[in-house]
């Protein structure tokens, strides 16, 4: 029997020299594509907010919105969307966070998330690690508790781990695939 990270993997395409030249680029979308390996996937990442005592699934704008709409719909929690600068409606918390080349902007509802709720960050892939520490300080300024953070896939040679480590708190990082 194949096991769940060789099911995933055999669906993610590397694609040579995306977005710039000497970027090999992982590409979900054959996983996506695949229902079956879809569902292990959606399945696997709803085990572990299960397991971590989770209240709440935030899912990262874009890609991880992609996994985390099944995620909570499979755990049967609450979905809560954090965006890019500019794109919610309400009233946002939003948080800065350094880029390779300059900084980008990131914003969640703020009454999406209370005192008492236990956040699981759900993200398609961790490099740097900068997105996902920045999602960390909006769930606590919020006043809520961080669960985990779970990703399919982290880029291990970019060093995210340890940057997030400060910022979890303890907290739980887990990744499907280390790549
Ligand atoms: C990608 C990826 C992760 C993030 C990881 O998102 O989906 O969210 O980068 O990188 P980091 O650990 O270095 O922060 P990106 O914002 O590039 O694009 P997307 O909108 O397609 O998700
Ligand atoms: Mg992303």
């Amino acid at each position: 029997t194949v096991s769940t990270e060789e099911l995933l993997l055999s669906r993610i395409r590397d694609v040579a020299d995306h977005p710039i030249p000497g970027v090999t680029f992982k590409d979900i979308t054959p996983l996506l594509a695949d229902p079956e390996a879809f569902a292990a996937l959606t399945g696997a990442l709803a085990e572990l907010c299960v397991r971590y005592g989770a209240t709440k699934i935030v899912g990262l704008e874009a890609r991880g919105f992609i996994l985390a709409a099944p995620v909570a719909v499979t755990a049967k929690l609450g979905f809560v969307p954090v965006r890019k600068a500019g794109k919610l409606p309400g009233a946002t918390l939003s948080q800065a966070y350094e880029l390779e080349y300059g900084t980008a902007e990131i914003e969640v509802h703020a009454e999406d998330l209370a005192t008492g709720d236990r956040v699981m960050v759900i993200d398609d892939v961790l490099a740097t690690g900068g997105t996902a520490e920045a999602s960390l300080e909006l769930i606590r300024r919020a006043g809520a508790e961080v669960a985990g953070v779970a990703v399919l896939m982290e880029l291990g040679f970019l060093g995210g781990r340890a940057r997030l480590e400060p910022a979890l708190r303890g907290a739980p990082l887990d990744a499907l695939i280390t790549l």
